[in-house]
């Protein structure tokens, strides 16, 4: 390949604590030639995580920098960063990563890093939001990729993925039928981000130059 354009190839840096579901859908996306980019390193500060165990199968070099070790979350998001930024990524991925980062690490990556998280954002910020969805008796539920900021769960958004609720959903049923649509939607922001197509400017989500709403693109498949 020509040197110029394997330069121009973007590089992600992915991170995770569990299953990577949404891992292996974007190693596929990649190895289909659906998305043009390279996971360089994918980090996880659980030893166990099954996400780690796709990586290792995709050939992708994995870190395993458990927040136990470190004495502060300032000590840990530092070492983060010196992993991340060895890698030079264009793009960090969250992908299941279930710790809170400092505001030093957000703004660091601030519009180049991408979160998904399964709720209709700004509603259920946080965890179990499945179960509070279900109490809550919402008719739509669903999932939003967004950019990382200082605010757990509040960055801007880029895509929602809408998912009704139905009469006889568990927390569990519907956690399923959630990921089914992370495993769309992520991949497209992903694509979108690395065709230059998306950008954060100001804390406005511009797409193809043009600023989305705040609650950012509705899908519904
Ligand atoms: C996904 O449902 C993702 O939205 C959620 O963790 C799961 C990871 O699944 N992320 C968060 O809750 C972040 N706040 P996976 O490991 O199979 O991709």
């Amino acid at each position: 390949m020509h040197q110029q354009s394997l330069q121009q190839i973007p590089r992600l840096v992915v991170l995770l604590s569990g299953g990577g579901s949404n891992l292996q859908v974007l190693i596929d996306a990649i190895a289909a030639g659906a998305i043009v980019a390279t996971i360089d390193l994918v980090i996880s500060n659980k030893a166990d995580a099954m996400g780690l165990v796709r990586a290792h199968k995709a050939g992708i070099e994995t870190r395993v920098i458990n927040h136990l070790d470190f004495g502060s979350r300032e000590a840990f998001d530092r070492e983060l960063m010196h992993a991340i930024d060895d890698k030079q990524p264009e793009l960090i991925v969250l992908a299941g990563f279930m710790r809170v980062f400092t505001a030093q690490l957000t703004h660091h990556y601030n519009g180049r890093m991408l979160n998904i998280h399964p709720s209709l954002l700004p509603q259920f910020k946080g965890t179990n939001t499945h179960e509070r969805a279900i109490e809550a008796e919402v008719d739509q539920h669903g999932a939003s990729v967004h950019f990382v900021s200082s605010e757990l769960d509040g960055g801007p958004v880029v895509l929602q993925a809408l998912v009704p609720v139905l009469e006889l959903d568990s927390p569990r049923v519907l956690a399923a039928r959630v990921l089914v649509q992370e495993h769309i939607i992520y991949p497209i922001a992903i694509k979108w981000f690395c065709e230059g197509r998306l950008k954060l400017n100001n804390n406005a989500v511009l797409m193809d130059g043009h600023q989305l709403p705040v609650t950012g693109i509705p899908f519904q498949s």
